[in-house]
Formats: structure tokens, sequence, C-alpha cells
């Protein structure tokens, strides 16, 4: 059975229209104008558990809602949720126990008292036993690596401490579920780091399931064996981020070095007549090829036998390029899908 079971999923926000102008403001206030904004527009999936699932999408596609409304915080305006066996905007509070939510833009710690105090303020609300908490905290403090942080206020701390601070207290009452909302925007690349590998410990180690928004595709390719991608509202890809390199990525850049610019020059001629476009920079040769056309194996075979390459590396398509462009283009190549998530093959749970 999934953890989280979702079925039609759909959420209007009814929002009111200001006019402009001083009379427009009166109208506005006599007979306010109201329209219907569609924020998750039909979206159905499930996750098991123990998943690590990552949920992308453009700014305003309708991620955060979808989180809110998993975690029940938000009701949703049709279908149906079904996370850890409850349906979680009707049982809010017992779903809590099994639920950790962490959004990057909002502080779930108390910004005026120190860490610890909002530590027991959780320990308080979620009823957890005293040696639970005291072994929670002392295990998860440290290879978060918070522990002399447990005094300072909260206000005090830079946005990477704080985040670590966040995650522990999202897990002080061993939830089953982690809900990621973008947390690691606006970190450095070590506080990143630091936070990556914390959360796929915990995904490994403690079999939590995970699901994660973000626009960092370390944080993918680093946590999340299935990547969802939603856009407008609806889900347009649901499947690995391997099958969609495959599907998509069919740029390949293969540079070679060499000790002598000649050599490069040289190895350049072999190319002149395939579907690869040879480019020669002093000791760097650069063959680009669209994977579809050339293939790799011949190439290299190609390279290692005829030239003495010193050093050899090989670069896809950027992941983040390469999301942006199905944002845009949909799932095919122009042509868009009549339904866009049967498109690639055995993608759709
Ligand atoms: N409380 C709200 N009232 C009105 N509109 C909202 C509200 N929350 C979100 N929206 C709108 O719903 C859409 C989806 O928002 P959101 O789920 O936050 O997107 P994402 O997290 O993918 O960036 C956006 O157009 C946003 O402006
Ligand atoms: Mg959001």
């Amino acid at each position: 059975m999934p953890i989280i079971d979702v079925q039609h999923l759909r959420k209007t926000f009814v929002t009111s229209v200001r006019k402009e102008g001083r009379l427009g403001t009166l109208r506005s206030l006599i007979r306010p104008e109201r329209r219907e904004m569609v924020a998750v527009e039909d979206i159905s999936f499930s996750i098991e558990q123990g998943e690590s699932v990552a949920y992308l999408g453009p700014n305003g596609a309708g991620k955060s809602t979808t989180i809110k409304m998993l975690t029940g915080i938000l009701e949703p305006s049709e279908g149906r949720i079904e996370v850890a066996g409850r349906v979680p905007h009707l049982n809010r509070k017992l779903s809590a126990y099994q639920i950790g939510v962490v959004f990057g833009q909002r502080s779930q710690l108390l910004f005026d008292l120190p860490v610890n105090d909002s530590y027991e303020l959780f320990r308080y609300m979620y009823s957890i036993p005293w040696d639970r908490y005291r072994a929670n905290l002392k295990a998860f403090a440290e290879v978060l690596e918070v522990e002399h942080l447990l005094k300072r206020t909260v206000r005090t701390l830079s946005l990477g401490q704080r985040m670590r601070c966040e995650i522990l207290a999202s897990l002080l009452h061993e939830p089953d579920i982690l809900f990621l909302d973008e947390p690691t925007i606006g970190l450095d690349v070590v506080a990143k780091e630091r936070i990556r590998a914390f959360i796929e410990q915990i995904n490994r180690e403690k079999g939590i399931t995970l699901l994660l928004t973000t626009h960092d595709m370390q944080d993918i390719e680093r946590l999340c064996q299935r990547t969802m991608i939603i856009d407008k509202g609806q889900l347009i890809y649901d499947g690995s981020l391997q099958r969609i390199r495959e599907h998509y990525a069919t740029e390949r850049q293969i540079r070679v070095t060499y000790e002598e610019p000649w050599l490069a020059e040289a190895a350049a001629l072999l190319f002149s007549d395939q579907q690869v476009k040879a480019r020669v920079e002093e000791r760097m040769l650069t063959l680009s090829y669209d994977q579809h056309a050339a293939d790799t194996s011949d190439l290299l075979q190609t390279l290692i036998t005829h030239t003495k390459p010193r050093d050899l590396t090989m670069q896809d398509e950027n992941i983040d390029a390469l999301i942006s462009r199905i944002y845009r283009e949909g799932l095919t190549h122009g042509e868009p899908p009549s339904r866009p998530e049967a498109q690639l093959e055995g993608a759709v749970r």
C-alpha cells in the first residue's frame, strides 16, 4: 500500500481583484470582483514507503500548494489524498505525528528564543517521551553539527545553521514522511552539501519517505530516485531522472586534451565526415554530437585507437537547462502530446 496516495487533486484560490483608481477601489469595496485561480489543476500520484521523490516545476507551478495539502495545512478543492492512511486536513493532529515538514522560506522555530526552547515546545506538542526526545536530539544534533547552536537565539543563526536546526525540529517526533520544500534555497555549496548528506542518511538508514522540492539539480541527483515534474498545476512527468536524460539530453560533449596543439588538430581530422562537430582550442579537442546520431563508444574507440589523449572528459547537457526545455516544449519535441504523461513509456505509475 502506498504511503502517499493522491487522486485528481485540485486546488483553486478565490482572490478579489482590485480595480485601479480611487473610484475603482471604492467599487472593489462595495462589490468586489472575485476571480478563481487554479493552483493545482488535476494531479494524481502515489508514493511507496521509503521512496525519495523530487517534486519539480517552475515557480508558481503548484508545488508548495500540493505540499500544503499533503500536510493538511490546506484543504483540497477536489480530489482525494491519503497520507499514511489518513486524510491530512481532516486528521490534522493525528497526521502531524507521522509527518515532518520543512519550508525553506518559512521558519517553524521561534525567532526570539533559543533553539532549544522551540525544540521543547515541539516535544510538548507531540508528547514525545523525554528519553526519546533526548536521544533523538543528541543523535540528530551530532550528525547535523548543531550541538553548539542549541542555546543560541534563532535570529542570530546563519541561514545554513538555521536550516539544519529546522530539519532537526521536523524530525524530533520521528515522522515516517518528511516533506522538504526548497530546503537548500539560498544556501552556499558547503551548507547544501551538509544538508544533502544528512537527508540521504535518514532516507537510507531510517527508511523515511521523502518528498522534496528544489531548484538545485544536485539535490535531485544525490537524493531522489524518482522525479515528478509539474507545470501549471499538472503532472507532466513521473519517472527517473535518467529517463529524462536519455530522452532529452541528446547533446553530449567529449573533451580531449593532448600534449601538443598539432596533435589536437590532427585528431580533429578523424571526425571531419561524421555527425560530429569537432572544435580545436589550443591543446583541447571538443567533440559535440547528438547522442542519437553518433555512438559514444565508437567515438571513444576511434580516439583511443588513433590518438594519444592525455585527458578525456565527457559532459551531457545540463539537467537544469534540460528541465526548463521540458517546461517550454512539453514532452515531445514540437507537437504537444494528447496524454502528456503517457509519452515516456512506463513513466507513469
Ligand atoms: N494563498 C493563496 N492565495 C491565492 N493564490 C495562491 C495562494 N497560494 C498560492 N497561490 C497561487 O497558486 C499558484 C501556485 O503557487 P505555489 O504552489 O506556491 O507554486 P510553487 O510552490 O510551485 O512555486 C501561484 O500562482 C500562486 O500565486
Ligand atoms: Mg513553492
